[in-house]
């Protein structure tokens, strides 16, 4: 295997990790359990630091991305540590023009939509992004036996924002090429797949322990567009990521009608956000995976005993699944109590274990 967890050691510990091993499909002590974007958001203790340093610049500092990626270790005692950092940041490694602008998201100069704007997506190599290395190797220290998770986006999604030039709520033109121009899109997929693969690398041969792709707008495509235009370039990375030999998790939003399709594009964890009830989403993801999710997020505003009370039915239906690690249906809410979330992950833990 690529990842230098192997020589390390807490390598023992690690892939006997609550989290790894319901990765893997086996037997757990208890329901392992974090939160999509449970860095950052909504901890003080992260906007603090974050004042007055624009959110790309941070996770090009090593010292930040350690520190920022730490606190919600230490808040929620999840069993999990996501890197800290951003699906737009190999993007920006790689010399595109792009920023991320607060309260709107990933904002392009030049936005991508012919063969000549696609000059713009060269490949991503390790010392494009130093920082990330460091980082990385930095806190599989201080981390001991918790896992850390690297990320990349998903190629649909890393290409809605390049064609878009921005945030999108139809994909109009992303789709328009999609339909209209078949070739053009599968060569801009191609590259994004590459960049995703490259950076999922750098992060595993630095220490990461698994890995997850966010192609958190692919729910935006029908089936059997997903399955034409987006499953060859997905199921690639997946096929190419075994050999990091790490755990990989496949996530999208509105992703009811993909689930299977999405379990046959690879990974070893498929992700379901709050819509499809994961017993059903058993029944649509093939034999042979674990499932990540998934408590509605704005179910956090709600009394403690609604919270409790979804979250207990969450692992019931979860129960049903080969593997099941428990998390929301998508990202932390920026203004979520980070006291509801400590109190869910400790009943996570508590009520899982009584079984
Ligand atoms: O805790 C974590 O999950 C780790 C860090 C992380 C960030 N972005 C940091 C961030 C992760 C995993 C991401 C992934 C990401 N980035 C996704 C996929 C996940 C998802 O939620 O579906 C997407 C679509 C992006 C693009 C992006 N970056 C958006 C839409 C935004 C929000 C814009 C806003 O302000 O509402 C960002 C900015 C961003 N990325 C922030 C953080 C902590 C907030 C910016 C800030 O704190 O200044």
């Amino acid at each position: 295997a690529v990842g230098s967890n192997d020589a390390s050691p807490n390598a023992d510990a690690l892939d006997e990790s609550p989290f790894l091993l319901a990765c893997r499909r086996k037997p757990v002590p208890h329901t392992p359990v974090w939160f999509m974007r449970q860095a950052g958001r909504s901890l003080p203790e992260y906007l603090r630091l974050r004042e007055g340093v624009p959110m790309l610049e941070s996770c090009t500092r090593p010292e930040m991305i350690v520190e920022i990626t730490l606190q919600p270790v230490r808040r929620y005692a999840v069993d999990a540590a996501i890197f800290f950092s951003d699906i737009m940041v190999p993007l920006r490694a790689i010399g595109v023009d792009l920023d991320i602008k607060p309260g709107v998201g990933p904002v392009i100069a030049d936005p991508i939509r012919d063969a000549a704007g696609l000059e713009a997506l060269r490949p991503l190599v390790p010392d494009d992004v130093p920082y990330v290395t460091e980082a990385v190797a930095g806190l599989t220290g201080e981390l001991g036996a918790t896992p850390l998770i690297g990320f990349a986006g998903g190629p649909f999604t890393l290409a809605s924002y390049l064609i878009e030039g921005g945030p999108s709520k139809n994909h109009d033109r992303t789709k328009a090429m999609m339909y209209g121009e078949p070739e053009l899109w599968a060569t801009m997929m191609d590259r994004l797949a590459d960049l995703t693969i490259a950076f999922l690398k750098v992060q595993v041969a630095a220490g990461a322990s698994a890995v997850q792709v966010f192609d958190s707008w692919v729910g935006a495509v029908a089936p059997q567009d997903y399955r034409e235009s987006v499953l060859p370039h997905t199921s690639r990375i997946f096929a190419e990521a075994e050999a990091l030999g790490v755990p990989r998790i496949h996530f999208g939003v509105g992703t009811g009608e993909l689930l299977g399709l999405m379990g046959e594009a690879g990974a070893d964890v498929v992700g379901v956000d709050w819509r499809v009830p994961l017993d059903e989403a058993v029944r649509r993801v093939e034999p042979g995976k674990a499932l990540q999710g998934n408590l509605d997020p704005a179910l956090l505003f709600a009394p403690w005993e609604t919270v409790e009370h979804r979250a207990r039915d969450v692992l019931a239906r979860g129960r049903t699944a080969e593997g099941h690690i428990f998390n929301l249906g998508h990202g932390v809410l920026p203004s979520t109590n980070p006291d509801v979330l400590a109190r869910l992950a400790d009943l996570v833990h508590e009520a899982s274990s009584e079984y």
